[in-house]
């Protein structure tokens, strides 16, 4: 028998029950729960509660009602997380899932599990990510490294729905198409990060008026973790100056700046009809820039009578030396997570 869960109007308990609901239909009554209520639950009348969409169930002889859900109702239910990458951001995710009244653990896998034994409870830990299915995850979250969409999203897409939180890995044409071809099932869900405006540049994409997008980030060369040649670049930096590391399609900066430009991959998503080939990218180290990570994001659209539409934005994200990750990034990711499932099969942004 599947769990089951039990409502008050628009909050959610723990699950509690598992007895064959008796469907009934009883306006006015007072909710009395038989159990102790969760400090973050408030009770009140039943009245309140949108009855037909729940099986209610009426218990013999007691004034009694509890009304019952499956446990993947979507707007009721805790999201059940499963978590793929125990890094910096999989551990902040982990707690707060684990504190979020509305989402609840499912699993989290690491790529060496030694260290998470520590952190968490067995019940918790996949071993291997080919059985999470029996987790019963409703969204499976990466947070690890490009290489697993490659590798597991189209298998992940048969499961659950999927926030692919390593998006660069999308500039391979060949994992965005497995992974758009995958999401006919469940919804493929990408994290808006820093990028700004996305609801606005998608609605250009669709109508086919927007012309170029150009993003561009800001950051301490020690904030920057490159591959290749930006690798050698950036590590020559010795002046104050600040250095244009990278200037053209977000399609070659994915694999050379992997953790840096999450952000650019979804800009590319979101502006679906300039892609990654369309959309630019641009890096620049700058020495002085010590306290921030700057994100510029220039959008064009069409041109009337000698005058173009455009959009800049500049968002400064609070950063430390040395940090890939904005402090801000981990509050706006876990507000992804939240955001992230339940909208059906196709690719959305969150
Ligand atoms: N979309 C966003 O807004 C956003 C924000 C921050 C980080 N990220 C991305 O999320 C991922 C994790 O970030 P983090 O800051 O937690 O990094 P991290 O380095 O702290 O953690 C990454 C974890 O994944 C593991 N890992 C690395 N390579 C792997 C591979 N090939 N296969 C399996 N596991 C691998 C590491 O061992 C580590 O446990 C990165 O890809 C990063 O780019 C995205
Ligand atoms: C997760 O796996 C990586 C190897 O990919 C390892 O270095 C790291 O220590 C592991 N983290 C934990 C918390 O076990
Ligand atoms: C995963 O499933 C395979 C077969 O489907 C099984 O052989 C293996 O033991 C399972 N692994 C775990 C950790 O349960």
């Amino acid at each position: 028998m599947d769990h089951f869960a039990c409502l008050a109007p628009m909050t959610l308990f723990a699950r509690c029950l598992s007895t064959p609901p008796v469907p009934c239909l009883l306006p006015h009554l007072t909710l009395v729960l038989p159990f102790p209520v969760p400090h973050h639950v408030s009770v009140t009348s039943s009245s309140a509660l949108k009855l037909p969409t729940f099986d209610a169930c009426v218990l013999p002889g007691v004034t009694t009602v509890l009304l019952l859900i499956r446990r993947h109702h979507p707007e009721m239910a805790p999201k059940r997380i499963g978590i793929v990458g125990y890094g910096h951001l999989g551990k902040y995710l982990a707690e707060k899932v684990k504190e979020s009244p509305d989402l609840e653990l499912a699993f989290v896998w690491n790529r060496t599990t030694s260290l998470v034994e520590n952190d968490l409870e067995d019940k918790y830990i996949c071993r291997d990510l080919e059985n999470c299915s029996m987790f019963s995850p409703d969204l499976i979250v990466e947070v690890a490294h490009p290489a697993i969409s490659k590798k597991f999203g189209p298998m992940f897409l048969e499961v659950a729905d999927y926030l692919i939180g390593s998006p660069t890995a999308l500039a391979s044409q060949e994992v965005e198409t497995s992974l758009r071809d995958a999401a006919a099932m469940q919804g493929l869900y990408i994290p808006a990060g820093a990028f700004w405006g996305t609801e606005d540049i998608m609605k250009m994409a669709d109508e086919g008026t927007l012309k170029d997008l150009k993003v561009t980030m800001i950051k301490h060369p020690s904030c920057f973790k490159l591959q290749g040649e930006l690798y050698s670049k950036n590590e020559q930096i010795c002046e104050e100056t600040a250095v244009t590391l990278y200037e053209g399609s977000v399609r070659t900066l994915c694999p050379l700046a992997p953790n840096n430009v999450n952000t650019m991959a979804a800009a590319a998503m979101a502006a679906h009809n300039l892609g990654f080939d369309g959309v630019q990218g641009c890096l620049i180290a700058d020495p002085q820039l010590r306290e921030w990570h700057i994100v510029e994001i220039e959008v064009t659209g069409p041109e009337i009578a000698g005058r173009k539409f455009s959009v800049k934005t500049t968002r400064q994200n609070p950063a430390n030396l040395r940090a890939v990750t904005g402090t801000a990034t981990y509050a706006s990711f876990l507000s992804s997570v939240k955001r992230a499932g339940g909208k059906g099969p196709g690719v959305h942004f969150c």
